[in-house]
């Protein structure tokens, strides 16, 4: 008789933010402490639970190691550069909470990237 293997258990999200918090695209872990800041400003936002859920993961590298911190928008297939904790702030507002990506933080769109 085989073993029984739990299957994983994931909240519904609307959105997956994954942060790469690898070594080559910050120089100082500035990607850590974005990631860190993210519970907070999700919970401020509203988008931590609820229809608007942004599900948050960390990544070791995209292999686009420049100009950091560097993330991707799932299931959108935006790729954000620069990420300060003032351009967050505009991500979060703009992209999460109202629907339209920041164009001037984009560097890349993925193939079926539909203007979200
Ligand atoms: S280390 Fe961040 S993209 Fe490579």
């Amino acid at each position: 008789m085989s073993e029984k293997i739990e299957k994983p258990k994931m909240m519904d999200y609307k959105r997956h933010m994954l942060v790469c918090v690898g070594p080559r695209c910050t120089e100082d872990g500035e990607s850590e402490d974005l990631f860190d800041s993210l519970a907070e400003k999700f919970k401020a936002a509203g988008i931590d639970k609820g229809e608007l859920r942004v599900k948050r993961t960390r990544t070791s590298c995209f292999a686009t190691c420049k100009s950091g911190p560097v993330m991707c928008i799932q299931p959108d297939g935006i790729w954000y550069y620069n990420v300060t904790e003032e351009n967050l702030d505009r991500i979060i507002k703009e992209h999460f909470v109202e629907g339209k990506p920041v164009e001037d933080l984009i560097y890349h769109r993925g193939p079926e990237c539909a203007q979200a």
